[in-house]
């Protein structure tokens, strides 16, 4: 069950779906504060994303995630972005939904790997058939989400999106 009146909208997600983008807008739009989970792994960690996987690994990282999931469950009036496989470990998933609203950025294969930078920041794009293996095994875990929207869209728009379905009443305002 949505929440009714939920504390933070959480932005779920594959790599490259514009979750980021579309949570500053979204936040903007809303009067609420962003929160990119990557970004506060690198703060509490002192090390970047990439640095952090390759010192100490995946199930390191997907432990921070976790703690940091657990320590957002007490923020309210924020829009949360997501790293990729947040959503599919099933603790991070817990945490992350609860008294929050989740929304699956969703974008087919293709677009999302465009957006990807071959730079060597995201550690799990450097392969494209390990992306695509990755987004087919986690793209149900998305799909649990409160809702869905089209990722491919403009940022204004999917942003309008989320707020139609999580304040109707706004939208009638209008
Ligand atoms: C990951 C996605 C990245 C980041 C890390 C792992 C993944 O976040 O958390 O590189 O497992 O898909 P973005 O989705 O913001 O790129």
């Amino acid at each position: 069950m949505p929440e009714a009146r939920p504390e933070r909208i959480v932005l779920v997600g594959f790599m490259g779906a514009g979750k980021s983008t579309v949570g500053r807008v979204l936040a903007r739009r809303l009067g609420w504060s962003f929160l990119d989970m990557d970004e506060r792994i690198e703060e509490r960690t002192g090390r970047r994303i990439s640095d952090f996987f390759r010192e100490r690994g995946e199930a390191a990282f997907r432990s921070e995630e976790l703690r940091v999931a657990q320590e957002l469950r007490f923020r309210s009036r924020q829009v949360i972005a997501t790293g990729g496989g947040a959503f599919a470990e099933p603790a991070t998933r817990e945490a992350l939904r609860e008294g929050a609203f989740t929304v699956y950025v969703a974008g087919d294969f293709e677009t999302l790997a465009a957006r990807v930078p071959a730079d060597g920041s995201r550690p799990l794009a450097a392969d494209r058939e390990i992306m695509r293996r990755l987004l087919a095994e986690r793209e149900p875990d998305y799909r649990s989400a409160d809702l869905t929207v089209d990722g491919t869209e403009a940022p204004e728009a999917v942003a309008g999106r989320i707020v139609a379905a999580v304040f109707p009443e706004r939208d009638a305002e209008r």
